[in-house]
């Protein structure tokens, strides 16, 4: 499969829609935008292997995914003219014990995922697309490609140029127009992960945000993710008012001692418990949050 090709045929569609794939944008040249605010969008597509004679309870093994920060397992690494990156310490370090450029202290939604579906991680594109043109690896991965990648966003000039309504009635167009073309080149089991409570983020104080409450009426949703957290308001890895004024690594940070207490990890990026919790809800959830059925029976679905 080419998936360089295929990536780069259906960027190029959208590509004049910096609006609303900045993850795409990143990938393929690079953003100035010193904040990594996570538009708290992901898809995951999984394309069927077609040539499968036996399609009764067959697992998809196959994982693509793209999206922000919140998904990226290192394909800004990769582009250093992404001033978004997270692969420095203490980024990485509870689980992999190094950066591996995703943003949080272990795994993400997606790893989670595949170790469920008993899949290694998918690699970021930029990294097997590298290894693939320097002769290093043959072949793309058959587990597929982390695409996402940590760009500009809702914070940034892109969104304050347009009323909220409109700027979700866009992007939900063109999140639509994406699942179309993904469709169009073979993905069948399609997962779209909803917004996440983007006001609530430590990094609301940059803007001028309420230190107490989040931002806008999100206050519910932060009880919602309250259960289990002994600190649902400050980033563990950070510093400044909530810790939310500086990225975790750079310059003066200061760090928890014990991450998995915590709700956000910096200064807008969950922890990794935080992600294995949503996780096992993505995977095994009820109806109630997970519509119209869950990723476990998503992933056996028989086609
Ligand atoms: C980074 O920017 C330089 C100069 O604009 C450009 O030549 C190069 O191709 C870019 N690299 C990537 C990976 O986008
Ligand atoms: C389909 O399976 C056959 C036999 O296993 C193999 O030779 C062929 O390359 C496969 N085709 C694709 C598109 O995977
Ligand atoms: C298809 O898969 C089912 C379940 O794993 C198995 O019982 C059956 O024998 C398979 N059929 C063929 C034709 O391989
Ligand atoms: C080839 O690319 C991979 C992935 O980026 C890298 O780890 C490796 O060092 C490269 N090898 C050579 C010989 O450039
Ligand atoms: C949350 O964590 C921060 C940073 O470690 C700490 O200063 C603050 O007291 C904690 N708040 C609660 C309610 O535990």
């Amino acid at each position: 499969m080419d998936y360089q090709k295929r990536f780069y045929k259906y960027n190029s569609n959208y590509i004049n829609v910096p609006l609303l794939l900045p993850f795409l944008l990143c990938i393929l040249m690079g953003n100035n935008n010193n904040i990594n605010n996570p538009w708290s969008f992901g898809l995951a597509a999984s394309l069927s292997n077609n040539n499968n004679t036996n399609s009764s309870n067959v697992l998809s093994r196959t994982i693509f995914s793209f999206g922000d920060s919140l998904l990226d397992a290192g394909n800004n690494h990769f582009n250093k003219n992404c001033s978004s990156q997270a692969d420095f310490p203490p980024y990485g370090s509870t689980f992999f014990h190094r950066p591996t450029g995703r943003f949080t202290n272990g795994r993400t939604v997606v790893d989670f995922i595949s170790e469920y579906i008993g899949i290694d991680l998918q690699k970021p594109f930029l990294e097997a697309q590298m290894a693939v043109s320097n002769g290093t690896w043959k072949a793309y991965p058959s587990n597929g490609i982390n695409f996402a990648s940590a760009g500009s966003g809702v914070l940034g000039d892109t969104g304050s140029i347009f009323k909220p309504e409109v700027f979700i009635q866009t992007m939900l167009t063109e999140v639509g127009k994406l699942v179309e073309q993904l469709y169009k080149h073979g993905a069948r089991r399609i997962g779209l992960l909803s917004l996440g409570p983007v006001g609530c983020v430590p990094a609301r104080v940059l803007i001028g945000g309420p230190t107490k409450k989040c931002y806008g009426k999100m206050n519910k949703m932060v009880k919602d993710y309250n259960k289990g957290f002994k600190n649902v308001s400050e980033a563990c890895c950070g510093e400044g008012v909530l810790r939310g004024e500086v990225q975790c690594g750079r310059e003066g940070y200061k760090i928890c001692e014990k991450p998995e207490e915590y709700l956000f990890w910096d200064y807008f990026h969950p922890t990794e418990h935080a992600y294995k919790i949503i996780s096992k809800a993505l995977w095994t959830g009820s109806t109630l949050r997970i519509r119209p059925v869950n990723i476990k029976t998503l992933a056996y679905m028989t086609l």
